[in-house]
């Protein structure tokens, strides 16, 4: 292998770490609660202490709601998690397209 292929192997194991295709985002202070969302993808959603859902593992932003990049094989669950919530405070954003699913 020369250098030079080498260094595109490491720029596209880069580029496929951080290209997750979906972001999803918690409108966290709307939530009321309803553990829809962690009742059907426990793997994302857990209930806290105060009553609200967080998503597991995500980045929380200073206007309090979270998001978190999920890859398309993730996808599927958490949009079942964002048609369960009665409130409409789970969204769902194709990266690719900029598309707001929800
Ligand atoms: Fe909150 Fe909706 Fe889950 S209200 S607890 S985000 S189902």
């Amino acid at each position: 292998m020369t250098d030079e292929s080498i260094g595109q192997q490491v720029v596209t194991e880069q580029s496929q770490q951080t290209m997750k295709k979906y972001k999803i985002e918690h409108d966290r202070p709307n939530c009321i609660g309803c553990a829809a969302c962690a009742a059907v993808a426990p793997d994302f959603w857990t209930m806290h202490e105060d009553g609200k859902s967080d998503i597991v593992g995500c980045k929380k932003r200073d206007d309090e709601w979270e998001e978190l990049d999920i890859d398309e094989k993730d996808y599927a669950v958490n949009k079942e998690a964002a048609d369960s919530c009665p409130v409409n405070v789970i969204h769902i954003t194709n990266k690719e397209t900029g598309e707001k699913i929800i």
